[in-house]
């Protein structure tokens, strides 16, 4: 087994490889744009120890974390241009850096690429990731849906947003380590242990996604602090607050969201001190944890050693902890 980093730059030199020069340059360039943007590479570390937890050689696993990494940055450029957002891992969004069409296309080979990436296993696998794949890939356009519905609906509920978040963000997580059991042959009741494993923990993530897009750093952070506020996102942050404030603050709240007349800045510093002072703020950072531990709880069923739990817990508690 190896450490978190080890893993990241096995993967990231076998990324190298593959993110080559090709022509229309229009289509490839930025697919190797966003690929070589950096980013923590989650997913795909996920992949790998997924599949050296159940005894499987990483070098097999290799091209369904690539799989999973296309597709999560093929989600993003598309993301990008639905959330408008300019900035992304600290640089131009693609569809800023070139324009709509360029990432709506390169986005949609992408898309294919990750799907390609299975024909290089045997056909039993294939099948298995295939299926997979496809199940995931419908999911998160789903929760993606869900997300912009959302947007212009103001009756949300705490349920419906979890339900979202785990379409869009964590069964993806969850695909990302049941393709590392797949590859490694574990069996199917270990397969879906650690698809909930990470499905908790995507869940957790896009939890700490939502508190950071308000209260990263703007240095660091490499999105645009308040974004999801601008967007009329309907986060935990914002969901807690209408649940948990007084009835100024809500009152406030809605009528912030809604103005036309103040400036970005105003709006998003408005609307975070609406956050702290409901209690919004420390109830995401709690959910944070309730959702790690759910994940933890998995754990104990799991057929590894302790050695190997150890790795995971870990894991876990580095996201819970992420600045970026
Ligand atoms: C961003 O994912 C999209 C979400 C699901 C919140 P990451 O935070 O894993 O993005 P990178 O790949 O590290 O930039
Ligand atoms: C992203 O959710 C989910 C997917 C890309 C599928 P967000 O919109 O919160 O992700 P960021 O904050 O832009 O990375
Ligand atoms: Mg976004
Ligand atoms: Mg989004
Ligand atoms: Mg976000």
């Amino acid at each position: 087994m190896q450490n978190i980093e080890a893993y990241q730059k096995s993967f990231i030199t076998y990324l190298e490889d593959f993110a080559v020069e090709k022509e229309p340059k229009n289509l490839y360039e930025p697919i190797n744009y966003i690929l070589k943007l950096g980013g923590k590479r989650l997913r795909p570390v996920l992949t790998l120890m997924a599949c050296e937890i159940f005894d499987g050689n990483i070098k097999s696993a290799m091209d369904a974390a690539l799989s999973i990494e296309v597709f999560h940055n093929f989600s993003l450029i598309h993301d990008d241009i639905m959330d408008d957002a300019p900035l992304r891992r600290g640089q131009k969004t693609v569809h800023e850096k070139w324009d709509l069409n360029t990432g709506i296309l390169s986005g949609d080979a992408m898309l294919i690429l990750a799907y390609k990436l299975f024909e290089n296993y045997e056909p039993e696998t294939f099948q298995s990731l295939a299926k997979l794949f496809s199940k995931t890939a419908l999911e998160v356009c789903e929760g993606q849906q869900y997300d912009i519905d959302f947007e212009t609906r103001d009756d949300v509920t705490i349920t419906e947003y979890l339900k979202m978040i785990e379409y869009k963000t964590a069964v993806l997580v969850g695909s990302a380590m049941k393709m590392g059991a797949i590859v490694a042959n574990a069996s199917i009741e270990d397969q879906d242990l650690i698809y909930d494993f990470g499905r908790y923990l995507g869940i957790a993530f896009q939890l700490q996604d939502d508190y950071l897009d308000a209260f990263g750093n703007p240095e660091t952070f490499g999105k645009q602090v308040g974004g999801d506020i601008l967007e009329n996102k309907k986060t935990y942050l914002y969901l807690k607050t209408l649940e948990l404030g007084n009835e100024d603050d809500t009152s406030t709240l809605i009528t912030v969201m809604s103005s036309s007349s103040i400036s970005n800045d105003e709006k998003i510093s408005k609307v975070k001190a609406l956050f702290n002072n409901s209690g919004a703020t420390q109830a995401t950072q709690d959910a944070v944890e309730v959702y790690t531990d759910k994940a933890f709880n998995i754990l104990e069923d799991l057929n590894i050693s302790s050695n190997k739990k150890q790795l995971l817990r870990s894991f876990g508690e580095y996201l819970m902890t992420r600045r970026v």
